[in-house]
């Protein structure tokens, strides 16, 4: 398999993972997951995505409780924050977007990086952001967006989310125009 070849396997073989082992994360593969998702690419390349890393296991206990879509039982987590302040100085009204997109960057760029080290992910966006507040000592400038699961990935099958019908990239595209 050829490096091209690689890197789009990685994009189509990734899962979201959830039925995780308590196998613990090694700090290494954690550090080149947050790297990965430093080269992420951001709008304005004005960075106002944060990440909160923890592997602490009461942590994560505390925020598994607040977060409804937390399916699985991670060993490590990475918070992706907004950083509303670094915002409010750079972008206009019409850039509002900007930042989910730079925390939808981040995102997909660190789940590839865990998969390609073989661990599994899963984002969580269903949580409570106040909770995560306190329980991570956030600053009001940061809010918290999207928690990254991650851990070995167990055997037997995992919860299902909700059956879907049968997407291809064909049925997202049109050529040229509607
Ligand atoms: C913005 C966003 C929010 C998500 N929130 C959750 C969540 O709260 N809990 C969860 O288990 N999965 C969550 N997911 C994962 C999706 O359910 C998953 O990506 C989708 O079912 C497709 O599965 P796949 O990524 O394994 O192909 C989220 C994904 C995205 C992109």
């Amino acid at each position: 398999m050829n490096s091209a070849e690689a890197v789009l396997e990685n994009i189509k073989s990734r899962r979201v993972i959830r039925n995780l082992t308590d196998q613990p994360v090694e700090r290494e593969k954690l550090e080149k997951i947050l790297e990965a998702g430093r080269w992420a690419p951001a709008g304005g390349n004005q960075r106002f995505v944060r990440f909160v890393a923890s592997q602490d296991p009461e942590t994560l206990r505390l925020l598994r409780i607040v977060s409804p879509g937390m399916l699985q039982y991670p060993q490590a987590m990475i918070l992706l924050c907004h950083d509303a302040a670094m915002q409010s100085s750079f972008a206009s009204k019409a850039d509002d977007c900007v930042h989910a997109i730079d925390i939808g960057t981040a995102m997909q760029t660190m789940m590839l990086a865990a998969h390609a080290l073989g661990l599994g992910s899963g984002p969580v966006t269903s949580f409570s952001q106040e909770a995560a507040r306190v329980i991570l000592n956030l600053p009001q400038n940061l809010h918290p967006k999207v928690i990254i699961c991650l851990g070995y990935k167990g055997v037997g099958s995992q919860q299902p989310m909700r059956a879907r019908k049968k997407v291809t990239w064909q049925s997202l595209t049109d050529w040229e125009r509607f």
